[in-house]
């Protein structure tokens, strides 16, 4: 694939500090996009500590990347081969910053503006969905779950969730009479704790579950939990939701048709 005129570095680096502030610490043609991000490389070197846990060879497989946010994940599926990578986000800043990265490394990934409440407007399922990093800032996190596994996800799904409390997972009866307290008071027992305010001056950080809850609501959406190799990060496979759980309501974006594609990039 043709990449243009590559551009000089100082246009580079004028083009990556205009489209910032940037979340994703990514390079482009040497030129690092947030090199003072707060939690250091970040997302990469979180992602060094997992990336064995996805094939390196993606050939043949479509990939769906929901809160790609800069395109890092996306372009990662992309370098192992995937035949198709969509990635979406709500905040179309963010996905300019993706369109841009993608095109100065001549990488052929498609980016939209989506909310992960409308993947139902894709009618399409996906080998492989990334869902990192999304979870807590949802004021609805069962039903974005309910909607990934009803429309988008095919196969297997790559999860991500900040958490808090205790990581120990408890040993719970299936049933507790209406009389018991205590089991509540476990500090392990599956919590989400709501922010009504602020986490980390972060106005979008609502529910922060502890690693039980992370893996109760997982498992009641329908995924199995195949692999977890590091503390917040889980690869699942699409299962069988709990016997309660209603199909959700079909949400679809109107405009979804009318937006252009990022292929060929336009940034
Ligand atoms: C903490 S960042 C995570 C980015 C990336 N997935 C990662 O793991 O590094 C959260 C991303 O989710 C996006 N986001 C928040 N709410 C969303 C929604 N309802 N639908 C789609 N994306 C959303 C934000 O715009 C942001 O890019």
């Amino acid at each position: 694939m043709s990449n243009g005129e590559p551009l000089s570095r100082g246009l580079l680096e004028a083009k990556i500090r205009a489209l910032g502030p940037w979340f994703h610490n990514m390079e482009i043609s040497g030129v690092k996009t947030a090199p003072d991000h707060f939690l250091g490389d970040y997302p990469n070197f979180k992602w060094q500590g997992f990336r064995d846990i996805l094939p390196d060879d993606l050939e043949g497989q479509s990939v769906l990347d929901v809160g790609c946010n800069a395109g890092f994940f996306s372009l990662e599926m992309k370098k192992r081969n995937a035949r198709r990578v969509l990635g979406v986000d709500s905040d179309p800043r963010y996905l300019e910053q993706a369109r841009f990265a993608a095109k100065q490394s001549g990488l052929d990934i498609e980016f939209r503006q989506l909310s992960v409440y409308e993947v139902g407007a894709l009618k399409e399922k996906f080998d492989l969905v990334i869902f990192m990093g999304v979870l807590y800032h949802l004021r609805h996190p069962l039903l974005a779950l309910d909607l990934l596994y009803e429309h988008v996800v095919g196969d297997m799904m790559l999860f991500q969730c900040l958490q808090r409390g205790d990581e120990r997972i408890p040993l719970l009866a299936e049933d507790y009479g209406f009389e018991e307290w205590a089991v509540f008071d476990q500090t392990e027992f599956p919590k989400l704790f709501f922010v009504e305010e602020r986490y980390a001056s972060d106005p979008t950080n609502w529910f922060i579950p502890n690693k039980a809850a992370v893996e109760a609501m997982l498992r009641s959406s329908g995924f199995s939990i195949i692999a977890n190799p590091e503390r917040e990060v889980y690869l699942c496979q699409r299962g069988l939701p709990h016997f309660m759980v209603q199909t959700p309501p079909e949400i679809v974006c109107a405009s979804i048709d009318d937006q252009p594609s990022a292929y060929p990039h336009t940034s």
